[in-house]
């Protein structure tokens, strides 16, 4: 059984006639790094809110570890399933940069101490240590972006999705959340990656599937990628 299954779905918009995603049949097991790619608008985001719950589909069934998403609540697929949001300003809520990245750990319980070794881990990472008192929408793009994603890997879900990851983030940065990525697929989780920039999909994805108009129009696998670099 896949962890995520994705069985003849359809989507339409509430008061829209058209749909964005039609009869869509995908499985992601909890390993590697799978690439979703097309053009603007052929519906990637709208295809990963359906997977996290936030969306119901219109037709078809998505299953989570062979259960309908309809089943959980969405605290549920939350602690199951990581989501960076395309837009990092509709995912920050706290105070500060520290607060962001510690909320998930304590509210999956960890203790203070393991909280705070986290957040510093992660700070650290993603090299927002001398921001950890910043108000994060003081932040430029690319600090939230590098936030967004450290708050969500601090929950170290089981399987992750990143709604174009790379927005502002120069090469360096770039080059850190690869090998980030990359360790996490070796940690044996899985993840999603929704991304136009095919330089970093060519690096990081095993397996690349291509929407256009709302369809799967490819769905190929990459050989010698992450799982194979020690
Ligand atoms: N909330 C919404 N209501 C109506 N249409 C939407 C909404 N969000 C996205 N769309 C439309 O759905 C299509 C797919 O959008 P989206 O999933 O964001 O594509 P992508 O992420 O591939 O750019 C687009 O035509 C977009 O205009
Ligand atoms: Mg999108």
């Amino acid at each position: 059984m896949a962890f995520l299954e994705i069985d003849q779905v359809s989507f339409t918009y509430p008061k829209h006639d058209k749909p964005v995603l039609t009869e869509i049949d995908l499985q992601f097991d909890r390993a590697g790094i799978t690439a979703v790619v097309g053009p603007n608008g052929c519906g990637k985001t709208t295809l990963t809110k359906l997977m996290i719950g936030v969306l119901q589909a219109t037709e078809g069934e998505i299953r989570l570890t062979g259960r309908p998403i309809a089943d959980f609540s969405l605290a549920e697929i939350g602690r199951r399933v990581g989501y960076v949001f395309q837009n990092p300003d509709l995912q920050l809520f706290c105070g500060t940069v520290a607060e962001e990245v510690g909320f998930g750990p304590a509210n999956l319980g960890y203790e203070p101490a393991a909280v705070a070794e986290r957040v510093g881990f992660y700070l650290d990472y993603f090299e927002l240590t001398a921001y950890r008192n910043t108000f994060p929408m003081h932040l430029s793009h690319g600090e939230k972006q590098r936030l967004a994603i450290a708050a969500v890997l601090a929950n170290e879900p089981d399987f992750l999705i990143l709604d174009e990851p790379t927005t502002g983030l120069d090469a360096y940065r770039k080059r850190l959340l690869e090998d980030y990525l990359k360790k996490i697929a070796r940690s044996g989780r899985g993840m999603i990656l929704v991304s136009h920039d095919t330089a970093f999909v060519d690096r990081v994805a095993e397996r690349v599937i291509v929407l256009e108009n709302g369809r799967v129009i490819e769905d190929s696998r990459r050989k010698g990628k992450a799982a194979d670099e020690a």
